[in-house]
């Protein structure tokens, strides 16, 4: 099934509409602390669904992502007698919308659900494409389901309470969009200036950004082929990460995958003629906007066993990367060995001025 996206600055009417037409037996609203702050009260304010719904109440953050909170979720909708004609709206980040449609979707064995993200990485990512779940025994997303949202609902008017940093990491995710579709599409991006955004542009960008992701999803909703473009820069970004994390420095998930862009295209470039011109300027803007994560040689082998460990690899002691030969023109599951990807990770250091 295709999910379906509305982008519209006028919210509280699609929820009324979404949920009038779904003529369901109760609406249960799942937030975290941060939403129930900043976002619960508009919408109780000017959405009648919303007003009338059951809130259903998470800790904010990552460390939340876990089977005690989604345990309390499904009991909160044992409590209020959800049955499997209720509907369930996730107001958030990509916390609760992974945790929240995960309890919908094992709920009575599947409720209906809509997401509503209220971050960037919400709204271009985490809220699209079906990939529901939650961590466990220390690993990210390690239980989880494959199941589309019934609606996703995006909006630009939520973002003005989040931080530079925040909207920063989801506008990674876009520019990765952008890489994926074509030049037109990654100046557009590169030029925009998201420190001074209007409502209205940004959704319009918004929107040309899901539907990659999404475009992607309806041919390949498991993961076994095409949708590992999306994966661009991530594996370096996944190592980048974990060394961040060792370190004691933890980097936010859209500033290692920026980073871990510019290595791809340092091995774009080395492997498959990626525009020498392209990979620069592109470098520089990612050292401007992002800043840059200091390494050295000495990190080489922790990055490259992470590389190796990545769980996108699925030949042992392969790393696997998605490769550009320019931009729109990706080719996945690209085998590089260690001494390329060292080569790369010098060339990168130049570029980014370490
Ligand atoms: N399912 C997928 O395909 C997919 C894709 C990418 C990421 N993800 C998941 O998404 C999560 C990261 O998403 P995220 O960055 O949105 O994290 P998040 O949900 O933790 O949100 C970040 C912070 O912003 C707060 N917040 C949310 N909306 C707000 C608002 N409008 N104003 C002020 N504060 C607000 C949250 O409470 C939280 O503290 C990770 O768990 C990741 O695994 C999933």
């Amino acid at each position: 099934m295709d999910t379906r996206v509305i982008f519209t600055n006028q919210v509280e009417e699609a929820i009324d509409s979404a949920v009038e037409a779904m003529a369901p037996a109760g609406v249960y609203v799942l937030v975290d602390t941060n939403t129930a702050k900043y976002v619960l009260p508009r919408l109780q304010t000017g959405s009648k669904a919303i007003a009338a719904a059951k809130v259903l109440m998470m800790s904010a953050g990552e460390e939340n992502k876990n089977l005690e909170t989604l345990a309390r979720v499904w009991t909160g909708l044992g409590d209020g007698e959800a049955t499997r004609r209720s509907v369930m709206i996730n107001v958030g980040g990509g916390v609760v919308t992974d945790l929240g449609a995960f309890a919908a979707a094992t709920f009575k064995r599947g409720i209906r659900f809509i997401n509503v993200p209220t971050t960037l990485l919400g709204a271009v990512d985490a809220s699209v494409g079906g990939k529901t779940g939650i961590d466990f025994n220390n690993l990210k997303n390690e239980v989880g389901v494959i199941r589309q949202a019934d609606l996703v609902i995006v909006s630009t008017t939520f973002f003005r309470t989040l931080d530079s940093q925040q909207m920063l990491s989801g506008y990674a995710e876009m520019v990765k969009h952008a890489a994926l579709t074509g030049p037109e599409a990654v100046s557009r991006l590169l030029r925009y200036n998201l420190a001074d955004y209007d409502d209205d542009q940004l959704l319009r960008l918004l929107c040309e950004s899901v539907e990659v992701k999404r475009s992607v999803v309806d041919k390949d909703l498991n993961d076994n082929g095409v949708r590992r473009t999306l994966n661009l820069g991530h594996t370096t970004a996944h190592a980048l990460e974990a060394l961040a994390l060792k370190r004691g420095a933890p980097i936010a998930h859209g500033y290692a995958v920026a980073m871990g862009m510019v290595v791809t295209l340092v091995l774009s470039r080395m492997l498959k003629g990626f525009p020498s011109e392209r990979l620069h300027s592109f470098a520089h803007w990612v050292r401007e906007t992002y800043g840059t994560m200091a390494i050295t040689c000495d990190d080489y082998p922790e990055l490259l066993q992470a590389m190796t460990h990545d769980k996108k690899n699925h030949r042992a002691g392969e790393v696997m990367f998605v490769l550009l030969k320019d931009w729109g023109q990706p080719e996945i599951d690209q085998s590089v060995d260690a001494k390329t990807i060292e080569a790369a990770l010098d060339i990168y250091r130049d570029l980014m001025g370490i």
